[in-house]
């Protein structure tokens, strides 16, 4: 499975891309899966324009990630929680991408906080991202809540309870979301299915 994993962040060293990075290697070194990682702090998007339908010079840079997403089998995505929404980073990635890269894709929402936060990101994801992209939602999600204590890479820096939490949490939902890949792809291979939309 070819799992793709988006950074929301527009931080450059973010606590997004820290566990962004956690759940590639887990999907990795326990479930066999290949990742790959786009993270929109370190490489970001052109804000949305016009262009884009001309395939204006600003947007060329766009064909190779909507290449990686449309050979995945699923995607990851990770936000942190800002003044209580996803940031502008990832909105503008889900206007930038639509139904050939993410339709009929099983996507796990992944937020972020520093604190108790995280539960807005999850449901404005649910909520407003989907419509174009036909993208599936699974219904299990994460929340990296008190992020610095978590998904360290030096294990001394974690909180032992809420690492052990977490690690549990992103088990499960890595489960789910290649059990969904899986069964998703003959809905995604399927002919009698008009899948320009309507
Ligand atoms: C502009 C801004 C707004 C933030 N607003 C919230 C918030 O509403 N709720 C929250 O739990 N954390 C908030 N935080 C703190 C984040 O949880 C924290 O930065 C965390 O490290 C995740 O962000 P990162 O992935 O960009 O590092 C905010 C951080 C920034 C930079």
């Amino acid at each position: 499975m070819n799992i793709g994993i988006i950074i929301g962040s527009h931080r450059k060293t973010s606590q997004s891309a820290k566990v962004g990075r956690f759940l590639s290697t887990l999907l990795e070194t326990e479930f066999g899966a290949q990742t790959w990682i786009r993270d929109l702090g370190t490489t970001p998007l052109p804000l949305w324009d016009e262009d884009i339908w001309n395939d204006g010079p600003q947007w060329q840079q766009l064909k190779a990630l909507s290449a990686q997403l449309t050979e995945s089998d699923g995607v990851i995505i990770v936000a942190p929680e800002w003044h209580g929404m996803a940031p502008a980073a990832i909105k503008n990635f889900f206007l930038c991408v639509g139904m050939p890269e993410l339709a009929h894709k099983p996507a796990l929402a992944c937020a972020v906080s520093a604190g108790e936060g995280g539960a807005y990101v999850i449901a404005e994801l649910r909520m407003s991202s989907y419509k174009n992209n036909r993208v599936c939602w699974l219904p299990e999600h994460l929340i990296a809540r008190s992020v610095k204590d978590i998904c360290n890479d030096d294990a001394t820096q974690n909180d032992t309870d809420l690492q052990a939490e977490f690690v549990a949490r992103a088990r499960h939902a890595s489960t789910l979301l290649l059990a969904y890949a899986a069964a998703l792809k003959p809905i995604r291979e399927d002919t009698t299915i008009d899948h320009s939309g309507l």
